[in-house]
């Protein structure tokens, strides 16, 4: 199946973009919630998939990436020990994109090969975006010998668990650190940064070179998504 040229395409042509999280939207009424971000620019929506091992917080599994109806783009970030032999729930649950640790996987380029054979349930011409995931504390050189493999690095600028954690400085020199290393890669890669990521802060990250920003609390604080969205995506884009 190899990378997906349309979905890869489409999420650089859009970059930067944000994927918002769900874990802070009303539970109760989530569907309404989601529909208020309609015509606010936002492409995707973030799934935080936690397990409890992997990550000391559980959230959901497949059932729920299956049941969200939505127009966006299903962006899966699994926090599971060993999701080999699990992706394929996900992606029968119409993950576009599906975001794996490194840290989680014993044989992390296996798991990126098997999701390249996999097809997409929403449409199997769209392919499947391979992402990878670093933890805080995990050296940028992981991902080398991955090159060929991913169609998104996606670093974490928190300890993953839960949302409204605070954006690790840190992060903005592991930003330099892939950027420089996806230029050698010599094809379009993306560039995901996630957690922490506030209307306060995410000016910083304008002109960064990130093609996507995961950003749940910011959005989904309760009081108004469609206007939070609209104030993140322009903050991006300032640039
Ligand atoms: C943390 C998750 C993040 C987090 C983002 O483990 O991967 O996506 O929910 O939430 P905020 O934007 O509130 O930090
Ligand atoms: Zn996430």
């Amino acid at each position: 199946m190899g990378q997906s040229p349309s979905l890869v395409a489409r999420l650089a042509s859009l970059a930067p973009t944000i994927s918002v999280g769900i874990l802070t939207a009303d539970l109760m009424a989530l569907g309404a919630d989601l529909a208020r971000l309609d015509g606010t620019g936002v492409a995707l929506l973030h799934f935080d998939v936690m397990d409890g091992c992997f990550t000391p917080m559980m959230t959901f599994g497949p059932p729920l990436v299956k049941a969200v109806r939505t127009p966006l783009l299903k962006d899966v970030h699994l926090m599971i020990d060993e999701p080999l032999e699990k992706l394929g729930d996900y992606v029968a649950g119409g993950a576009d994109v599906v975001t794996v640790h490194a840290e989680s996987c014993t044989h992390i380029h296996r798991v990126l090969q098997r999701l390249g054979t996999m097809e997409n349930a929403n449409d199997p011409a769209r392919g499947i975006v391979r992402g990878v995931a670093l933890n805080p504390g995990t050296p940028i050189a992981v991902l080398e010998p991955l090159l060929d493999e991913l169609d998104l690095v996606h670093l974490l600028a928190i300890n993953p668990g839960w949302g409204g954690q605070k954006f690790l400085p840190a992060t903005m020199g592991r930003i330099a650190d892939v950027r420089r290393l996806l230029v050698r890669a010599g094809r379009r890669i993306l560039l995901g940064v996630d957690g922490g990521i506030t209307r306060e802060n995410v000016g910083t990250l304008a002109g960064s070179g990130v093609d996507l920003v995961v950003t749940g609390s910011a959005v989904f604080d309760g009081k108004a998504p469609a206007e939070n969205a609209r104030t993140m995506l322009a903050a991006l884009r300032a640039r």
